[in-house]
């Protein structure tokens, strides 16, 4: 299969080429498209055959479910059932946006798409092109991140083409996902209301709305009924905590040693830290107080380091506020060597 790049002006999207692009979901095959958050690979929700192809291209497994994503809030009631003031406000508050929501399933909603659960996680995109895909489509559209599984996430049309390029139809080209990391998944299937996942939107607003909810922990881990190793660049990363001076100074001492030791590395670091660590291979996020810029440099960061072959990659940890847990959040995923690490 050739996969074509279609690129499609991210604030005045070009209908024609919108609907061709929808056409290709109708039939049942898969176009990578970006959303506010990361690029997704999206299939009709409705089709249970369109939505296998998305697990084959991505090699993921079939237990781990996939959120659909709607162009319009009423269309909420086609996917969900149950669904409740606490549910309203927060679409009325989050959506369009990087919240995406866990209820119980409309019959409508293929098992495929839940992994036999009977709830559904979904959300409304804030980005046009996603929008008015979904809205030509005429279905809701399953979409998760369009990398292989266990990558990190892509950001833009490139990242997608290196991880699937010839294993999908179509992937539309409309720039870079401006937020970098995937949506916040809360869960409101389950009282206490919990986040499964952090994302986009930090804990501190969703508590504007329900003020006890807290992130989900199993064994004093974040779960979703996702993978431990996830995010993942090929290096191994180890995450160095703290700020300031002894945060830089405990990189230098990891970097020296494996300088000595002959080790390809790298060093994931603050902007305030750029001039720290002298020829080393460093790349910067973003400023520590800017947990926004971090996370929009986060994952094309990580796929850089693959592309200088790095065996390890040192990461500067950010302060867990706002977009910076999801950040924390994705490296300390990235970072689990095997499944038996945690
Ligand atoms: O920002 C995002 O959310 C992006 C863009 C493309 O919208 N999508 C995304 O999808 O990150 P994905 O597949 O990479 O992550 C979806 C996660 C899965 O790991 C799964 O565990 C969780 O959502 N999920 C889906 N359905 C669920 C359900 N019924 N219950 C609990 N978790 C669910
Ligand atoms: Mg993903």
């Amino acid at each position: 299969m050739v996969t074509e790049i279609l690129k499609i002006d991210a604030y005045a999207p070009d209908i024609s080429k919108i609907k061709k692009a929808s056409q290709i979901i109708k039939e049942g095959a898969l176009v990578a498209f970006p959303t506010e958050t990361v690029y997704g690979l999206g299939a009709d929700a409705l089709n249970p055959v369109a939505c296998a192809k998305i697990f084959q291209a991505k090699k993921r497994p079939l237990e781990d479910p996939l959120i659909v994503h709607i162009a319009d809030k009423q269309d909420l009631f086609k996917v969900a059932r149950e669904v409740d003031k606490i549910t309203l406000d927060l679409i009325g508050e989050f959506w369009p946006g990087p919240l995406t929501l866990v209820l119980k399933k409309q019959e409508a909603i293929p098992d495929i798409v839940t992994g036999g659960l009977d709830t559904v996680a979904v959300r409304m995109p804030n980005y046009k092109i996603a929008l008015s895909l979904i809205k030509e489509a005429k279905t809701p559209v399953a979409a998760p991140s369009a990398n292989l599984f266990g990558r990190p996430s892509p950001t833009s049309a490139q990242h997608v083409l290196e991880d699937l390029d010839g294993k999908i139809d179509l992937v539309i080209d409309g720039g870079s996902a401006n937020i970098g990391v995937e949506s916040t998944i809360v869960d409101l299937t389950r009282e206490p209301f919990s986040i499964l996942r952090p994302g986009g939107i930090g804990i501190e607003e969703l508590r504007r709305i329900i003020p006890q909810i807290e992130f989900y922990k199993k064994d004093g881990i974040l779960s979703a009924g996702m993978y431990p190793r996830h995010y993942a660049p090929n290096a191994k990363i180890l995450i160095v905590e703290g700020n300031g001076k002894t945060q830089v100074e405990k990189v230098k001492d990891l970097a020296r040693e494996f300088d000595l030791r002959g080790y390809r590395f790298g060093i994931l670091a603050k902007f305030e830290n750029k001039d720290r660590y002298g020829d080393f291979n460093v790349k910067l996020f973003g400023p520590g107080n800017d947990a926004v810029l971090c996370a929009a440099n986060l994952f094309s960061a990580l796929r850089d380091f693959d592309q200088d072959q790095v065996d390890v990659i040192i990461a500067e940890g950010v302060k867990e506020e706002g977009l910076g847990a999801a950040i924390m959040d994705r490296l300390r995923r990235a970072s689990v060597v095997s499944e038996k690490d945690v």
